[in-house]
């Protein structure tokens, strides 16, 4: 890491050398002031060029660093930002790629931009929930204008330089050769003996920034609910626009600080990092060798089928589907162009790129047809004994070193694998429905998965844009695992006292997408009826509440059938609260002796919650994660819990796991739960005890 300084005539370009993004660590500022400081003492140099080397200009901040010591050491980007406002000498930003963050609050801070045409310009501190601490929000809106400004930051959105090209960020655009043209220019602007601009000495301009300022803050605050960093990036233009520039410096930076102490950014935050570190397997090196995967085959042509299809199809590899009947092919294969045509129709897909996908997805009776292919994903009914005969197929006709994969959500991958002659090529790969739409992958590595299968669906989760996170093998991995323990206390919940819509209505005021009633009644209650008849025998001490299987007999399925918990209009999905089915309940609860209660909504979402958290505790403990940030990116990305909240397992910790504890033993007394469920997990005691967390701060 570095930043060389060279002499180009009467320039010195100082060059950005930290990839992958020229992060502003601490070593590269230092090498900045460094070649600041060379070029204010070399007499021979007359103006001052920064570029960024490889793939940017300047990402910002170098994530390495959060929340370490060197974050903060001098010189900060604060003094480097101070020394090139105080230089003597023109300094000229010479922009490429990208320029974000700090990255671009350094080239705000220089004398001179040009930049190159489409490079990604953005502020996006507001995603981590935070905003621009280096005189971002100050000096964008004298450049670029108020409103724009205010989007940029508010959203954190990248606009492209060229779109930008008209306003005073950039002096000029170049056309060829990013040094060069930057040389030339400074070069230019010493010959023309041009004075020297400061962004901070410009006035923000908009003929009425008072009411702009106040729609702005008025949308915003409905818009960004449970966010409070979208209101404080408002308040912070508005600094902008009536405040001296200094003022309006610490106006910035107070809101700043505010804002890294919220909870909110701290999860958003932690979900950042948590998303990258599910990517790492401690026992799978980055650079395992992967195996090529070019085509693939898909079997069942299904609900998840169908999805898995088309999410190769999205990324370019051609993909055979392999069903056991023509109608349930053709049946798939309209499913899958329906989807495709509704994106074409709002916009989304050209109507070329669609048939380009379409071409992509082809359709065999026939497993010969398949043999080829790279990986093949199972997606056949959920039945041991289908899984076998298609696994034993799969054994005989795919060629060697091809993924076998599974997308089973509840049956065992090492027993799948065990019907094949080559049990380390089995994964399983699970899909959370809508295939194509949902970002979580669970991808489940059995006892026997070689290691380059395991980094080889790594990856092709990233080639599909998917979020993959590693499971063991257990009874629903890690998430169906988790939510069945969630959906029993909210069952409790309705017996004990609580209508299903006061359920949902409690945990989405909490944050949640969609309440637990509402969740069943869209992935259809027949799915968890069916585990839960196999739980009754399995294991019969398992306290359940039978309400809902009453429902199940009715033939109410959910969204499928027009009504499950709820009752639906025709074609609608709109759940309404159906009185026969309050009237079900209270019978219910009569029916098992149980006194119904009113139940406070605090309860009802910590019940829901914390069955959640001992169960990921478990999970934890048992290896099945290899991280409790893992578990929380599985329920923000596949369960909809609320991200501002960054996941149960931060939740607990937010709460303090000593008080988590204290909850879960005031629910033991409650004579109708089941003192056996809130005993902790004894990782959960463990760290409570310790007066830790699950994830280190
Ligand atoms: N539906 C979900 O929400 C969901 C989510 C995650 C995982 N899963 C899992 O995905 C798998 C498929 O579920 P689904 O919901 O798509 O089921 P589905 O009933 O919609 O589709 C299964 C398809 O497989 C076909 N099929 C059955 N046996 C076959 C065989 N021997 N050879 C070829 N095709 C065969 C059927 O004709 C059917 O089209 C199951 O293991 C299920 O547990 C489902």
């Amino acid at each position: 890491m570095s930043a060389p300084y060279a002499l180009h005539g009467n320039v010195a370009v100082i060059t950005l050398d930290n990839p992958p993004v020229n992060g502003l660590g601490h070593a590269l500022r230092t090498a900045i002031v460094a070649g600041l400081t060379a070029a204010q003492d070399d007499p021979a140099v007359a103006a001052i060029v920064l570029i960024g080397a490889g793939k940017a200009f300047s990402g910002g901040a170098d994530i390495r660093e959060f929340n370490t010591p060197k974050a903060f050491a001098e010189p900060t980007l604060f003094t480097v930002i101070k020394m090139i406002e105080a230089s003597a000498k023109p300094v000229v930003a010479a922009i490429h790629a990208v320029a974000m963050g700090g990255g671009l609050e350094l080239a705000l801070s220089c004398h001179f931009r040009v930049a190159v045409a489409g490079a990604q310009i953005a502020l996006p501190e507001v995603k981590l929930g935070i905003l621009p601490g280096a005189g971002g929000t100050q000096r964008l809106p004298r450049v670029v204008g108020l409103e724009m400004a205010l989007n940029m930051i508010v959203s954190g959105t990248a606009i492209p330089s060229e779109k930008l090209a008209k306003t005073k960020l950039f002096d000029q655009m170049i056309e060829g050769d990013l040094l060069s043209g930057a040389v030339a220019f400074a070069q230019a602007v010493v010959a023309e003996k041009r004075p020297l601009k400061l962004v901070r000495n410009l006035k923000v301009e908009h003929p009425n920034p008072e009411a702009f300022l106040q729609f702005a803050a008025n949308m915003v605050a409905t818009v960004a609910r449970n966010y409070p960093a979208p209101p404080a990036c408002v308040e912070a233009v508005k600094a902008a626009a009536t405040l001296p520039f200094d003022q309006g410096l610490k106006k910035e930076r107070e809101l700043f600080l505010m804002l890294v102490q919220t909870p909110e950014s701290k999860a958003l935050r932690h979900a950042f990092f948590a998303e990258r570190a599910a990517s790492k397997i401690p026992d799978v090196p980055e650079d395992t060798p992967v195996r090529p995967v070019k085509s693939a085959a898909v079997i069942g042509a299904g609900t998840m089928g169908g999805g898995i299809a088309m999410n190769f199809a999205n990324a370019g590899i051609p993909v055979t589907m392999l069903e056991m009947k023509q109608d349930a092919l053709d049946r798939g294969l309209g499913v899958i162009r329906k989807n495709y045509e509704n994106s074409a129709k709002k916009g989304r897909l050209t109507p070329e790129k669609m048939q380009q996908r379409i071409d992509l997805i082809k359709g065999t009776l026939e497993y010969a047809d398949i043999g080829g292919a790279d990986i093949v994903i199972e997606a056949v009914f959920e039945d041991m004994n289908v899984k076998e005969a298609v696994f034993k197929k799969l054994d005989e006709v795919m060629k060697p070193g091809a993924i076998l994969a599974s997308n089973t959500s509840t049956l065992d991958v090492d027993k799948i694998a065990s019907f094949t002659k080559r049990p380390q090529d089995v994964i399983g790969t699970h899909f959370f429905s809508p295939a194509n739409v949902m970002k979580l992958l669970e991808i489940v590595r059995g006892k026997a998965t070689a290691k380059d299968v395991l980094a080889t669906t790594m990856k092709l989760s990233k080639t599909i844009k998917k979020t993959g996170v590693v499971s063991g093998v257990c009874d629903g991995f890690i998430g169906n695992r988790m939510v069945e323990q969630y959906l029993r206390q909210a069952m409790l919940l309705v017996e004990e006292g609580a209508l299903p819509w006061e359920v949902d209505r409690a945990l989405e005021k909490f944050g949640w997408a969609m309440g637990p009633f509402r969740m069943s009644d869209l992935a259809g209650l027949d799915v968890g009826w069916y585990i839960r008849k196999r739980r009754y025998v399995e294991k019969p001490d398992m306290v359940y509440s039978k309400w809902i299987d009453r429902i199940c007999e009715m033939g109410r399925f959910g969204q499928k059938t027009g009504a499950g918990v709820y009752k639906y209009e025709a074609g609608r999905r709109d759940p309404i609260p159906d009185p026969m089915i309050a009237e079900l309940v209270v019978n219910y609860s009569k029916e098992v002796g149980v006194a119904r209660r009113k139940i406070g909504e605090d309860e009802m979402v910590h019940r829901c919650v914390y069955a959640l958290v001992n169960e990921g505790a478990k999970i934890l403990e048992e290896g099945i994660a290899l991280r409790a940030s893992d578990i929380d990116i599985v329920y923000l990305t596949g369960y909809g819990f609320p991200l501002y909240r960054g996941g149960p397992m931060l939740y607990a910790d937010s709460q303090g796991l000593v008080n988590v504890i204290a909850t879960m033993k005031q629910f033991a007394k409650n004579p109708h739960g089941d003192p056996k469920f809130w005993e902790p997990a004894a990782m959960l005691a463990k760290l409570a005890a310790e007066g830790k967390t699950f994830t280190p701060s």
